[in-house]
């Protein structure tokens, strides 16, 4: 999870005009969807406890992460779940969103299935499934609550999902060609030893054909283990990239930022996307097929 402190006003404007949150029908499902969180979570709270909640997640982020079990402490209370459902996960759905206009969809190539690994509330497996086309989606996290809530993630944006509760890596399914991994958010709640299997277990699907993405915090404090993935996985064909985009948030989010004292009008996240293909050749009149499609990149399975 990403957590923002307030920042001036200058940095924003450095960065570029500030955009819409989405747009067009998939604006209308975010809305109904965050609409739907809203009135699920927050009946018969007051303001100021889903604004504690808030607050309580970006502490428990910032100053306890490696101290406790953060999937537990995030839900323990109707406050942090509301925060939880009704403002990180629609933020991470909108920064998953823009991060991923990074990635050229024509590169990765069709995916057959998602993977959502760590789903928790499904922002960011739902947010990749629309931005690359993907219409069945798997969700694998060890948190019953958090699957209960994807599977309305998935559902609000009109996707086919399967839930399965376990615990990563061993809940890993069998790589397919045609996979897309999905991790926002969820390898740095892991601990070193699983992240390294984990990894491991990443490179292998990548030989079989499956391509990843990965989304972190920008806080390199955060993720310490970064530079270490980014060092095995860009040789592959992964691709590396830093989103910052302003954008006007929508109104619950707003108040609730001015409220706890925190600033997403900076959407900011690191990405490793990929194995990507060529650039497809446009003025040629068909374009070539691209090494995952061919299977180039694919391995031998173990047996
Ligand atoms: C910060 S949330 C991110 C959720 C989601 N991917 C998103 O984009 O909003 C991290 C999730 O990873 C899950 N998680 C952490 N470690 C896990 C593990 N070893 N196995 C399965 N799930 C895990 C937690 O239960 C939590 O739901």
């Amino acid at each position: 999870m990403s957590a923002a402190r307030t920042k001036p006003h200058r940095r924003v404007r450095k960065l570029g005009p500030t955009q819409p949150y989405l747009t067009g029908g998939l604006r209308d499902a975010f809305d109904a969807w965050l609409a739907g969180a809203v009135d699920r979570h927050t009946a018969g709270l007051a303001f100021r406890e889903v604004r504690k909640g808030a607050q309580a997640l970006s502490w428990l982020y910032v100053e306890r992460r490696g101290e406790v079990d953060l999937a537990a402490h995030t839900i323990d209370g109707r406050g942090k779940r509301a925060a939880l459902c009704t403002y990180y996960a629609p933020l991470h759905f909108l920064t998953a969103h823009h991060a991923l206009a990074a990635v050229d969809p024509a590169r990765l190539g069709a995916a057959r299935r998602l993977v959502d690994l760590g789903a928790g509330t499904g922002a960011a497996g739902a947010a990749a499934a629309r931005a690359f086309g993907v219409a069945d989606a798997t969700a694998i996290d060890r948190s019953g609550f958090a699957l209960a809530e994807a599977r309305r993630t998935y559902a609000a944006f009109g996707l086919l999902a399967r839930t399965v509760r376990g615990r990563l890596p061993a809940a890993l399914p069998r790589a397919e060609a045609g996979d897309l991994w999905v991790l926002g958010w969820s390898a740095n709640e892991m601990t070193a030893r699983d992240r390294d299997e984990l990894l491991e277990r990443l490179v292998r699907a990548i030989g079989f054909g499956a391509r990843v993405v990965l989304l972190e915090p920008l806080a390199g404090a955060a993720v310490p283990w970064w530079p270490a993935w980014r060092d095995v996985l860009t040789p592959l064909g992964v691709i590396e990239h830093e989103c910052k985009v302003p954008v006007a948030l929508p109104e619950w989010i707003a108040r609730l930022d001015k409220a706890s004292g925190l600033d997403h009008r900076v959407l900011g996240a690191r990405l490793l996307a990929g194995p990507l293909g060529p650039a497809p050749d446009r003025s040629a009149p068909s374009a070539p097929r691209s090494p995952l499609a061919s299977g180039s990149l694919r391995g031998k399975r173990r047996s």
